[in-house]
């Protein structure tokens, strides 16, 4: 890959900032801004209604934009439900798992992202159902044992940066519903549900150079066909009646009212651009960044990494925390030298809780970022304490 070409890509980099902030989100190549520009200024339309040209343009484009997307990630396009983001998605189908399958046992993870975590926690409360919380082990790993009937976890942590093996669990839990957050995996790694023959999988646009509000949510044919809808209203029927409505047969059926249109294309572009690159060498490229950042925090004293300590079991993201500084003050001094990382919880408190730590600083990493970047991140880090 062409890292010089992909920096040329990236607008936000001619600031000379230094965006190691990408867990929380990702920036956006030309070909995106363009693509989404293009579509308002020429294309735009309502989708799914109009007769005239312009709203057949703007549904094909939103339809190809779904093709586009379910491709990537080896799915059918009538599995693939769009939605504002990973949280809304993993709403969805908390909602509609707690509609269709009354009395189901949830289990999740502690190293869930709250979009995983609190929609499941909560409509248990409301319910009366079971909750259950898996814990991990010393590297964070997931300690897996008890599976209820539906098993709700993350694929890559936002914060260990751990990736889980989804196909060896699926292949454990059987006919139970798996339900992956991929939000910070679709971006890193090479997807594919079929393989995983996983039964749900939620991931956003915003992480993996698309724009904001626009996710996806994955369900398998069946069990789509299955569940009862989460938002009513228009676009999502066939027919209303005074005394009744049916339906639209899925995905529809989960998209009522006007979608995200330019937010899909702009998604559909980021997925040619990724594709452009290939996915194994966005992968070969975070795990080279990982390697080198690893061997140069090293050097930095009373610094400690969260997370597995082999970078083929975790995606391009560092946690850490240096022993007497607050993960703010770290954060702050960094943005001082002009680089950009996340500090705090991470949207991730039960995993903060667990493993006894007020919170972490993270560096999170992507196509555009460098070894170079990395250098300046550990020399700033070593000034810490002067
Ligand atoms: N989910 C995003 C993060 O982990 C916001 O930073």
């Amino acid at each position: 890959m062409d890292l010089n070409k992909i920096r040329n890509d990236f607008p936000f980099l001619k600031r000379g900032i230094i965006y190691f902030d990408n867990a929380a989100s990702s920036q956006k190549p030309r070909q995106v801004i363009d693509a989404i520009k293009e579509f308002y200024e020429m294309h735009y339309a309502n989708v799914h209604r109009g007769i005239h040209k312009l709203s057949e343009e703007a549904t094909d484009a939103y339809e190809k934009a779904r093709e586009n997307i379910a491709r990537f990630i080896n799915a059918q396009p009538d599995e693939i439900v769009f939605t504002k983001n990973s949280t809304e998605a993993l709403n969805l189908i908390a909602y509609s798992i707690f509609k269709t399958f009354p009395e189901s046992t949830i289990v999740s993870t502690v190293m869930e992202h709250h979009s995983n975590f609190v929609p499941w926690q909560q409509l248990c409360k409301e319910h009366g159902w079971p909750f259950e919380v898996l814990k991990i082990n010393r590297e964070g790993k997931l300690l897996f044992e008890n599976i209820g009937d539906v098993f709700a976890i993350t694929h890559a942590s936002n914060v260990l940066g751990t990736i889980n093996d989804l196909k060896a669990i699926k292949e454990i839990i059987g006919d139970k519903i798996l339900v992956g957050d991929g939000s910070q995996a679709v971006p890193h790694l090479k997807v594919d549900v079929k393989k995983m023959d996983i039964d749900v999988y939620a991931f956003t646009g915003h992480k993996m150079l698309g724009p904001t509000g626009i996710g996806v949510l994955y369900v398998k044919s069946d069990l789509l066909k299955r569940l009862k809808p989460f938002l009513y209203g228009g676009d999502m029927i066939a027919r209303v009646y005074i005394d009744k409505t049916i339906f639209a047969e899925p995905p529809a059926r989960f998209e009522a009212g006007t979608p995200m249109i330019a937010q899909a294309i702009g998604l559909s572009k980021a997925v040619d651009y990724l594709k452009s690159i290939g996915m194994d060498n966005v992968r070969k490229h975070e795990i080279g960044l990982l390697n080198y950042a690893m061997k140069r925090m090293e050097e930095v004293k009373e610094l400690e990494i969260i997370g597995p300590d082999d970078v083929n079991e975790r995606t391009g993201l560092i946690a850490f925390n240096i022993n007497g500084f607050h993960p703010h003050d770290i954060a702050s001094f960094l943005d001082k030298h002009n680089i950009a990382v996340r500090s705090g919880m991470h949207c991730a408190h039960p995993l903060h809780d667990f493993l006894g730590l007020k919170g972490s600083v993270r560096a999170s990493f992507y196509i555009y970022n460098t070894k170079e970047e990395i250098d300046r991140f550990t020399e700033a880090l070593q000034k810490l304490d002067v």
